[in-house]
């Protein structure tokens, strides 16, 4: 297996120690309270949240616990000081009840979770299981018939496979090794070395590929947080929403690298400013300020670094340089002048803020999706900006208010209320102003609406024609 390859594998691991610590912090949680209680639930909800982002990806999650090492659906999980506790606590605690794998398979409840937890908890092998306690324990788990968490007997001697098993086209697959290839990157730009562009841009046109062909999946990818290299997820991620609003408003496939090279690196000014102050908790003093101003000049600068300077380089430098700079003046550098932005950073500028906004930082937590939007709606006052906006809300399928949605009957309408329930962002309450023949109307509708135990509306996506985008109208500012 390649370099690059142990490396993606290496990131499955670290998120994987966050699932395990997560799922290990609920047992000992709900050894002392109810799974009704609210510190009970706040641990659940940090446990599923965890659990979620693999079982977006796979059916199932298996740990699996050989001598005292802790695999996840087969890769070997790196595990971090902070979490060398938890997990030793946890490899005993399984081994004492003779459980070498755990399957959580997509559709578990909070109950079931809970039921195991309690025989789990509660569980003391008896002097006849001394040797053979998977014996007493599967038993004793068996009668609570869980349909979504099995077990597995502990092998001492068992063997895994020690490569990973990831398909290298696989979307997962490319977009850890975008997240590798960025942090490479990284590296090079903090030891002053010059930065190579070749394995971004081809991670890049890679990225293109699968975004056209699995967005959806592409999407879940999006909602990992990696605390640890949260400046390379979020660089990734940016270039991933940048590149698939570069696809909605019909630009080239070249152009749409570039966009993704726009957004990889949008932040590399931001290696410049220290830890402390990128991971600050409380608003920063004006001491603080100074570096974060002056991250768009510095990436830039680093960018100038290049081995060879290439279109999508200088591309790059001018997103790095204006990323943070507003139309009305009061974003930074500060220039004195209005500067007319290319559409390529200002597709990264929403790209960026977007995803910054959907995520918990340390000093404030993550938005919703339809919030994060629908501010940037009200924060944006320039055309080009808003167009990507509503563009990013569609091809995300996520309507605040505001947006303009084509429901199934072929009525075109406003989001009027969105829908408070989380699970249904994409049923909000929607003020139609035209029927399916393009006249006027005005009537408000519920999206939640059945007939017959069936919803009566869905939001179909516009072609790219009735989104009113004449592409000539971003050629003209390229
Ligand atoms: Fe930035």
């Amino acid at each position: 297996m390649s370099d690059l390859g142990n490396q993606e594998a290496d990131l499955i691991r670290r998120s994987g120690a966050g699932l395990i610590t997560s799922l290990y912090g609920l047992f000992k949680t709900l050894k002392v309270f109810d799974i009704s209680n609210k510190s009970a639930q706040e641990v659940f909800a940090k446990f599923l949240n965890n659990a979620q982002q693999f079982l977006s990806v796979y059916d199932s999650v298996e740990i699996q616990l050989v001598g005292n090492q802790f695999f996840l659906n087969k890769n070997k999980i790196a595990v971090g000081l902070a979490g060398y506790d938890a997990f030793n606590l946890f490899a005993d605690e399984m081994a004492k009840r003779g459980v070498g794998t755990l399957i959580l398979s997509n559709g578990f409840t909070r109950e079931e979770i809970a039921g195991f937890a309690r025989i789990f908890n509660d569980f003391a092998v008896s002097e006849q299981f001394k040797d053979k306690p998977f014996d007493e324990f599967g038993p004793a788990v068996d009668g609570l018939n869980l349909q979504h968490i099995e077990m597995r007997r502990l092998i001492v001697e068992e063997t895994v496979a020690s490569s990973s098993k990831l398909d290298e086209d696989s979307e997962v697959a490319i977009f850890l090794k975008t997240v590798y290839i960025v942090l490479q990157v990284f590296e090079s730009a903090q030891k002053n070395r010059k930065v190579n562009l070749t394995n971004a841009k081809r991670a890049v046109q890679k990225l293109v590929s699968v975004i056209s062909e699995k967005k959806k999946n592409m999407i879940t990818l999006l909602r990992i947080s990696d605390l640890g290299n949260y400046l390379a997820f979020h660089s990734v991620n940016t270039a991933v929403y940048a590149i698939m609003i570069a696809e909605k408003i019909g630009l080239s496939k070249l152009k749409r690298s570039q966009v993704g090279i726009c957004g990889l690196f949008h932040d590399l000014g931001m290696l410049a400013v220290g830890e402390s102050i990128r991971n600050h908790a409380g608003p920063l003093s004006a001491d603080q300020w100074g570096p974060i101003w002056k991250h768009p000049a510095e990436g830039a600068k680093m960018l100038l670094r290049t081995e060879r300077i290439v279109e999508a380089m200088t591309r790059a430098m001018q997103a790095t340089f204006y990323h943070q700079m507003r139309d009305d003046e009061m974003g930074y550098p500060q220039l004195g002048q209005k500067k007319e932005m290319d559409v390529l950073t200002r597709i990264v500028k929403v790209a960026d803020a977007f995803d910054a906004m959907v995520h918990d930082r340390p000093y404030r937590n993550a938005m919703t999706e339809a919030q994060a939007l629908q501010e940037l709606l009200s924060l944006t006052d320039t055309v080009y900006e808003r167009v990507f906006i509503k563009i990013l809300a569609n091809a995300l399928g996520v309507y605040p208010v505001g947006v303009s949605v084509k429901l199934n009957t072929g009525e075109v309408g406003k989001v009027h209320q969105d829908n408070p329930d989380l699970d249904y962002q994409d049923k909000p309450v929607v003020r139609i102003y035209a029927d399916a023949h393009g006249r006027k109307i005005d009537k408000v509708v519920d999206l939640m609406e059945k007939e017959a135990g069936v919803f009566k509306y869905w939001i179909v996506p516009f072609d790219e024609k009735e989104l009113d985008l004449d592409v000539s109208d971003f050629i003209s500012i390229m």
